[in-house]
């Protein structure tokens, strides 16, 4: 099985428009997916680094949300413009740390 060194984990889950918890998909989540895949495609590292939609992770209110791991670290309110400079970063093994809402114990 083919194993990657990072892996961003994109939630792309959808709730109902004026919903609470909001969603990151109503935050825009949506579109990230295939603009780190090509990101990462495009600077030569898809294979160390995988981009991945995902389910809920329980960061809603700080949507869009990314986790990085094995770092343990999530992103919150990553939009279009945030691509590169994450897909760079990744695929040198550091964090945008401007977007770090959540710090694991491991990073
Ligand atoms: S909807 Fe994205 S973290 Fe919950």
């Amino acid at each position: 099985m083919p194993h990657r060194d990072r892996y961003l984990f994109i939630c792309t889950n959808r709730r109902e428009l004026g919903h609470p918890k909001g969603s990151c998909a109503g935050s825009g989540s949506e579109p990230l997916v295939e603009a780190l895949k090509s990101a990462l495609a495009k600077q030569g590292t898809a294979k160390r680094v995988r981009a991945c939609a995902s389910a809920c992770l329980d960061l809603c209110e700080i949507g869009a949300a990314i986790v990085q791991e094995p770092d343990h670290v999530a992103y919150g309110a990553v939009t279009l413009e945030d691509v590169d400079e994450i897909a760079a970063a990744v695929s040198e093994g550091r964090i945008v740390e401007r977007l770090v809402v959540y710090r694991g114990r491991r990073s």
